[in-house]
């Protein structure tokens, strides 16, 4: 069996709102292995993405811990937390979440230069990432002048470009047709099964969470397997 990469252990996230106080996540248990492809579903609220937040170190629990490589996550200071996301985490949003001035290759490579790559040793590993999906041509077109499908391919490449241990996707095609959905969700599969990359994926979309290796349901702050 494959080894385990993340391990969460009775999250909880608790947020006080002018109306009250309120309980998101009560108890939250979550493992993730090797190359394996996790989907999270759930009504609306339910806390998936609360959930991929506090996985990808984007938010501190109010209590839990979140080991990944035997590091305990949040024994470290916010900058050793970014530090960590910035290597060890790729993410991706229902939208993009491209910058606007930038062009696509541009876009891709910046992670890595926040992470303190020389462009010059990171530009080719963009531009490869770009033709594996397909992109090839696009790289000096500007988010305006792509399609949503093409963003969101730029989107999971840029995710990949620190080769991050885990890629945590937030109904990564919330936002397209349902065309673009299946091309995106088998360009998922297919890096996930080359690069030995682990997803895990927030969605409403039941087809892509059939086809995932585990699907963990949301329900009243807790995650069952199903
Ligand atoms: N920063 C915040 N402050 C207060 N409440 C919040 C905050 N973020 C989320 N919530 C609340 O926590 C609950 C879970 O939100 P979350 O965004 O995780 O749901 P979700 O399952 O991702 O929903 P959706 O499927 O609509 O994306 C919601 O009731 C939301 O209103
Ligand atoms: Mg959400």
């Amino acid at each position: 069996m494959s080894k385990t990469i993340l391990e969460a252990h009775d999250i909880h996230k608790s947020y006080t709102t002018p109306v009250g106080f309120l309980h998101v996540l009560r108890g939250v248990d979550l493992e993730v292995r090797e190359a394996e492809i996790v989907a999270v579903v759930g009504p609306s609220g339910v806390g998936k993405s609360t959930l991929l937040h506090i996985l990808g170190a984007l938010d501190r629990p109010t209590k839990g811990c979140l080991w990944m490589d035997s590091i305990d996550v949040f024994s470290l200071s916010d900058d050793g937390l970014a530090r960590f996301r910035n290597r060890t985490i790729g993410f991706v949003f229902q939208f993009h979440h491209l910058l606007p001035e930038f062009s696509a290759l541009e876009n891709v490579m910046m992670p890595a230069l926040i992470a303190g790559r020389k462009p010059q040793e990171v530009v080719g590993q963009a531009r490869e990432l770009l033709a594996r999906v397909g992109l090839e041509g696009r790289e000096s077109h500007k988010p305006a002048e792509l399609s949503g499908g093409e963003l969101q391919r730029v989107a999971v490449v840029r995710s990949l470009i620190n080769d991050p241990r885990i890629v945590l996707a937030d109904e990564p095609s919330g936002n397209l047709d349902s065309a673009n959905s299946l091309a995106l969700h088998e360009l998922i599969w297919d890096l996930s099964s080359s690069l030995k990359k682990s997803f895990v994926i927030a969605t409403h979309n039941l087809e892509l969470a059939a086809k995932a290796d585990r699907i963990i349901k949301l329900a009243d702050g807790k995650a069952m397997s199903g």
